[in-house]
């Protein structure tokens, strides 16, 4: 049985998708605690009434970015993490906390990575005037937003999409893969080799979201 540990910063919808999926699919792992570095973050209650952990390190609390990371990591590694999930933790981690949880830390970003790494992706993208946007689950390295990629899910682009109208859209397809890629790391089912992740057994490492039938390829 895996410990998993969620990190969230605020709504925590993703992470909630997590709990559900773990109990729902009796997974062979549990979210052992749910932290966070704000005091106010809503999702803590959803973790609480699920009987689950919570714990606050209030970043606001510590002089400097080292001393939060530390903070954090002895209140992780209380619950003797197997994964550490980050579900819209925005906080930039020192390279020494990410080393810390190499190859047992997962993130979601909302972005077709490499594609607009940092904040703002949503508007980046229509900025961009790209024709697919998406969200990606990948290992974290101490590059922000890189890493070994697990899963994308990619979406069309509407005409009058705003930021927010493709962030909504974006959060469903969010709700379905990181449930999706979590349950992969706690049933052993992925290997990173070069850089590069694959499952086993092999199944597809995307989701698409299109409002429209696909167009193919004609002669
Ligand atoms: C999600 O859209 C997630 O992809 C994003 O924050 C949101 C958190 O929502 N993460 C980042 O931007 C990380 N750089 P949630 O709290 O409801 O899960």
């Amino acid at each position: 049985m895996k410990n998993i540990v969620i990190l969230i910063s605020g709504r925590g919808s993703n992470m909630e998708a997590i709990v559900r999926a773990c109990a729902a699919e009796q997974w062979p792992g549990r979210v052992a605690a749910v932290l966070s570095n704000r005091p106010d973050a809503s999702g803590l209650a959803f973790a609480a009434e699920h009987g689950i952990a919570t714990g606050v390190v209030d970043h606001k609390q510590y002089p400097d970015r080292a001393g939060f990371d530390a903070a954090m990591r002895n209140a992780i590694d209380a619950h003797q993490p197997d994964l550490v999930v980050l579900a819209g933790f925005m906080r930039i981690l020192t390279p020494e906390f990410v080393e810390h949880y190499a190859g047992r830390m997962l993130n979601i970003h909302p972005s077709l990575l490499p594609s607009f790494p940092g904040l703002h992706t949503h508007r980046q993208a229509l900025e961009a005037g790209v024709k697919f946007h998406g969200a990606t689950v990948h290992f974290v390295t101490p590059e922000l937003d890189h890493g070994p990629i697990v899963l994308q899910a990619a979406l069309d682009v509407l005409p009058g999409d705003t930021p927010e109208s493709l962030a909504t859209r974006l959060l469903d397809c969010e709700h379905v893969m990181y449930p999706r890629a979590v349950r992969w790391f706690v049933e052993d089912r992925l290997q990173v080799r070069d850089g590069v992740v694959q499952v086993q057994p092999a199944e597809p490492q995307w989701l698409l979201a299109l409002s429209a039938p696909a167009a193919g390829i004609s002669q």
